[in-house]
């Protein structure tokens, strides 16, 4: 059984990670609008990935005993204006994501529950991983430039992300 305090930001962390599928749904549909069909897959990939991260909380507080509650999802954003643009808010928003899982790792430390605090390494380990992948598509989209011919190649080498299902193990 997790702690009232832990069980709440839990099921916080639960909704953030749907509210960044909905947010990588939202910027898959502005790619395939703008005919950047690999950065749209690149983007709906990542949107799968998100509900994974929500699934391995939901499935843990369930082992744990702890009630699961689903709260509203917001609208994402949807002001989208070029592909850096774009990939400034994803990088923006892990950095968030990562202050997120930082709480959940101290607040579990403070309550003393230290399988929740052994839990949460896997999403600090992810976090290096999701700022890294924004950060890499940042710098080649400046290197090249955003003239269409090096937007072409880009689209293409995002066009190769295949979604694996991610397993806390
Ligand atoms: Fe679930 Fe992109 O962090």
């Amino acid at each position: 059984m997790i702690n009232n305090k832990v069980k709440e930001i839990l099921n916080e962390q639960i909704n953030k990670e749907f509210y960044s599928a909905y947010l990588y749904l939202a910027m898959s549909a502005y790619f395939d609008d703008i005919g950047l069909y690999g950065f749209a897959n690149w983007t709906r990939v990542q949107a799968k990935e998100e509900v994974d991260h929500g699934m391995i909380i939901f499935d843990y507080m369930n082992d744990r005993d702890t009630h699961v509650e689903l709260k509203q999802i917001d609208a994402p954003d949807t002001d989208f204006t070029s592909p850096v643009q774009v990939f400034e808010k994803v990088l923006e928003h892990e950095r968030y994501v990562t202050s997120l899982i930082d709480s959940i790792a101290n607040l579990s430390l403070d309550e003393c529950d230290l399988a929740t605090r052994n839990f949460i390494n896997w999403y600090l380990k992810e976090q290096v991983e999701e700022e890294k992948n924004a950060s890499d598509v940042i710098t080649k989209l400046k290197l090249f430039g955003d003239e269409k011919a090096s937007l072409f190649l880009m689209d293409e080498e995002l066009a190769k992300r295949e979604y694996k299902k991610h397993d806390y193990n």
